[in-house]
């Protein structure tokens, strides 16, 4: 293998994996170096921007660590978790649809009981959520696990830690819970607020230099698994929010968008005596069966 040439190389990549054991790892390599170098041809890429691009991503590389996962960032602002997501989750369309993960879920959140605050000390107005998970003949689903996350007033997530990022993470405004028999839920929490994604590192260099903002609508993440049926994740936006139409990760749904509803000082629907004005928010989930159980 000599003397090969800007025409010659991409085959000689492609032959030199003939040996490949695993096919699927040699369909995605092929189909990646085919694609790799059919950009670099496309756009001409200078030595200059090949370095550049070397550089950026030592840089996403250094940034990331159990906190903060860059790359996801960069996957998500590039539509490519969106894309995957998407493509991977295709059902019914009674079904709720899905959107991204996000680097903010955290494994091992707290239990709590239905009816319990899962603000945990997180700042911002009360939020009262009921809700179902039905199978997609209107089945309740009894017993579903669901992890629920969300940002503070201030738009960030406990993970953020801004306050004093070298204290252990306390979580806050996230836990886990299991549907009623009926397939109701229902829990307390906070009013989660518009946040920009972390822009301090060199995936918000490269949306400022793209022209792009960072921001993300309010939401409130959800991932449902209970068996029988295809785990989902997924979230709720907040009807009326200025960035729906440009989320920074491309993942709003027309039907995910839900009215929080503001409710005056009063009686919550849990009975609790309220003196500052508290929202609600009501949503059914409808799962796909898995494949496996059909
Ligand atoms: C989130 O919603 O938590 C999120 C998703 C993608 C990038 C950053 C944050
Ligand atoms: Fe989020």
């Amino acid at each position: 293998m000599r003397n090969i040439n800007e025409d010659t190389i991409t085959q000689a990549v492609l032959a030199v994996m003939s040996g490949c054991r695993d096919n699927r790892l040699r369909t995605v390599m092929t189909g990646l170096i085919q694609h790799l170098h059919s950009f670099a041809r496309e756009v001409k890429l200078t030595e200059d921007e090949w370095r550049y691009a070397i550089d950026f991503l030592t840089r996403v590389g250094h940034i990331t660590d159990d906190r903060r996962q860059e790359f996801v960032l960069l996957s998500d602002t590039l539509g490519l978790s969106m894309l995957v997501t998407t493509q991977n989750n295709r059902k019914a369309s009674e079904c709720t649809e899905a959107t991204v993960l996000g680097p903010f879920f955290v494994n091992d959140a707290p239990s709590y009981e239905n009816g319990q605050d899962i603000s945990n000390g997180a700042r911002g107005l009360p939020c009262f959520v009921t809700g179902h998970v039905r199978g997609i003949s209107g089945e309740p689903v009894a017993g579903a696990e669901i992890d629920v996350w969300q940002s503070d007033e201030d738009g960030y997530y406990d993970v953020q830690n801004v306050a004093q990022p070298d204290a252990e993470v306390e979580f806050q405004a996230r836990g886990r819970l299991h549907t009623l028999p009926g397939g109701g839920f229902h829990f307390r929490s906070i009013l989660p607020e518009a946040y920009p994604i972390p822009h301090d590192g060199p995936v918000g260099q490269m949306l400022d230099a793209l022209g792009r903002h960072p921001w993300r609508p309010a939401h409130l993440h959800f991932w449902i698994k209970a068996p029988g049926y295809e785990p989902l994740i997924t979230h709720l936006f907040r009807n009326g929010d200025q960035y729906l139409d440009s989320d920074a990760v491309f993942a709003v749904r027309s039907s995910l968008v839900v009215d929080w509803i503001r409710h005056e000082p009063g009686i919550a629907p849990d009975g609790t005596p309220m003196n500052e004005p508290y929202y609600t928010l009501d949503y059914d989930f409808v799962l796909q069966h898995s494949a496996s159980a059909q």
